[in-house]
């Protein structure tokens, strides 16, 4: 009788109680409707058993609505996410240049805050919203191993690019070959690493503007240049209102409902969510997908096991080995290569989608590439703990718990380029890999309100005393124990 009856309470009534109050405490905005949602949902079903009632009630305020409990947080993530970045020192530059293997040695993580605001937001009445998003990065050298003045040498990427445009033209090559030595361009250079990720003047850029209009939209170059503090191309995704199956999902990026940069239909699919979130009942037999604009292209994930989580049971999903396999046994993956073959298995050829650059995506380390990536290079080594990209989801509402997003930018060096190493070998040489990272923590105890009460400083531990007055039987429950004490540490 008395867990009906807490059962009753745990329906919207009360969760609104629990989020008036928290809301009180900035810091932790937007874990409101996730802890409470959560915590009644989960509770109810370790007590009571399965309730579909109060599963319908937490779908349901998972719905993005204007002004809804979802919507402040889904605007302005009020919680820290990082971005970390690890960069590849190429420690043998002369020898490289004289036809030996490439050596790298990792150097980072170079770690930034990143805040996420949505703008130009507008609903639709069919369910779905558009929004931009706009990126700032905050560099956090107490959290960083090493600053952005650390000096690096690395491949000159727009004099790849430069040499890789032109390596069918015979008169194109020879005019590169005459700048190269007019000039002094060097296929190697050496730079700060703030001034490879976030701009620095290119002589090879400016040189070849004088010359023709290029299609590379900013005048310093660099890799994530146009990310900070700018406006992103426009995204549209259902809300899940009328629809929960389509929750997060991405119905169109800048306009468009299918890409143009591959050469198949399949290939140019706009599927799956942003990752921030994905459809209520996640099983492990599905196949999901996440899409973002930066990598160009949806990219799948499966089941891979069921691991805890701070005491929850979570689905992890990563993407499947053959992802970004070519060859006879991978026919569905033949539309991502371009006029000139596929790449090496575990390269995505990101000519088509980079303003033509010679560039490709990668798991960090080649992790799950073709071996023969790391014979190439010295000083890789592929680790799943630490390159593997994880999604751990809680599946009855599709809420990732924790993820870790892991990718690697090469440079393709090939022997056709006019560049004096490129007669010796093909090499895809790494430049840097970044983590997006983000999960709920188990933070305190989850003891009696008196224990906890000690630590109480912070905003968590005011969220966890309303908890504690709202839902007195949760807490009173052994099986509590880590589940009660989760903070959302927010999207990414
Ligand atoms: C990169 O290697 C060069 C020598 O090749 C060295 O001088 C420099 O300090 C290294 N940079 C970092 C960040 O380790
Ligand atoms: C809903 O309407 C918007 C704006 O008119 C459109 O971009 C979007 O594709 C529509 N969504 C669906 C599922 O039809
Ligand atoms: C990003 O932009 C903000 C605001 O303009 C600035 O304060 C910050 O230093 C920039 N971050 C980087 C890494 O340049
Ligand atoms: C999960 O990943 C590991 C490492 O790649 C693999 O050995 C294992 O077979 C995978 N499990 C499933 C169920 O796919
Ligand atoms: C969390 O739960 C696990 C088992 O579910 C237990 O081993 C661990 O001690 C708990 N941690 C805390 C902080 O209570």
């Amino acid at each position: 009788m008395e867990m009906e009856k807490n059962m009753a309470n745990g329906t919207p009534a009360s969760m609104n109680v629990v989020v008036s109050r928290v809301n009180r405490s900035a810091r932790c905005r937007c874990c409101l409707w996730m802890v409470a949602v959560w915590c009644a949902a989960t509770v109810i079903f370790m007590l009571a058993g399965y309730d579909s009632v109060v599963h319908s009630v937490a779908v349901n305020q998972m719905v993005l609505r204007q002004g809804g409990q979802k919507y402040e947080s889904w605007v302005d993530t009020p919680v820290p996410v990082y971005y970390k970045v690890y960069v590849f020192n190429l420690t043998n530059p002369k020898q490289f240049m004289a036809g030996d293997r490439p050596r790298v040695q990792e150097r980072g993580p170079y770690v930034y805050l990143m805040k996420e605001t949505k703008e130009e937001i507008e609903f639709h009445s069919n369910g779905s919203v558009t929004y931009r998003t706009k990126p700032l990065y905050f560099f956090q050298p107490e959290m960083s191993n090493g600053a952005e003045e650390d000096v690096l040498v690395t491949v000159n990427i727009p004099f790849v690019n430069a040499a890789d445009a032109v390596k069918d033209q015979g008169f194109f090559r020879m005019v590169i070959q005459m700048a190269k030595k007019i000039h002094g361009f060097d296929t190697v250079r050496t730079l700060t690493v703030g001034e490879l990720l976030w701009g620095h003047k290119s002589r090879v850029m400016e040189w070849a503007r004088q010359l023709q209009e290029l299609p590379y939209p900013h005048q310093l170059f660099g890799l994530l240049v146009g990310f900070n503090d700018s406006i992103q191309e426009p995204y549209t995704m259902h809300t899940g209102k009328g629809d929960a199956a389509k929750m997060n999902q991405i119905l169109s990026w800048n306009g468009r409902q299918r890409l143009d940069f591959w050469s198949g239909d399949k290939c140019n699919e706009i599927r799956g969510t942003d990752a921030n979130g994905f459809a209520p009942g996640v099983t492990k037999g599905d196949r999901l997908y996440i899409f973002n604009g930066q990598l160009c292209r949806a990219i799948p994930l499966v089941f891979n096991d069921t691991v805890m989580q701070s005491g929850i049971a979570a689905y992890r999903f990563v993407p499947p080995d053959d992802v970004f396999a070519y060859g006879t046994n991978f026919p569905e993956n033949a539309c991502y290569c371009s006029g000139g073959g596929c790449p090496p298995s575990g390269i995505l050829d990101m000519k088509p989608c980079y303003w033509g650059a010679s560039v490709g995506f990668s798991f960090p380390h080649f992790y799950k590439g073709d071996p023969k990536l790391r014979h190439m290079v010295l000083g890789l080594r592929p680790n799943p703990e630490k390159h593997r990209t994880e999604f751990d989801i809680y599946p009855d509402l599709g809420i990732p718990l924790r993820v870790k997003l892991r990718m690697q930018m090469n440079v393709m060096l090939d022997r056709n380029q006019p560049l004096e190493r490129a007669r010796h070998f093909d090499v895809v040489l790494p430049v840097f890999w970044f983590e997006v990272g983000s999960g709920l923590t188990a933070r305190g105890c989850c003891r009696p309100a008196e224990t906890c009460s000690e630590s109480a400083s912070s905003g968590e531990n005011n969220q966890r005393h309303s908890l504690h007055s709202t839902h007195p039987h949760i807490f009173a429950t052994p099986t509590c124990s880590n589940h009660s004490n989760l903070v959302w540490l927010g999207y990414f």
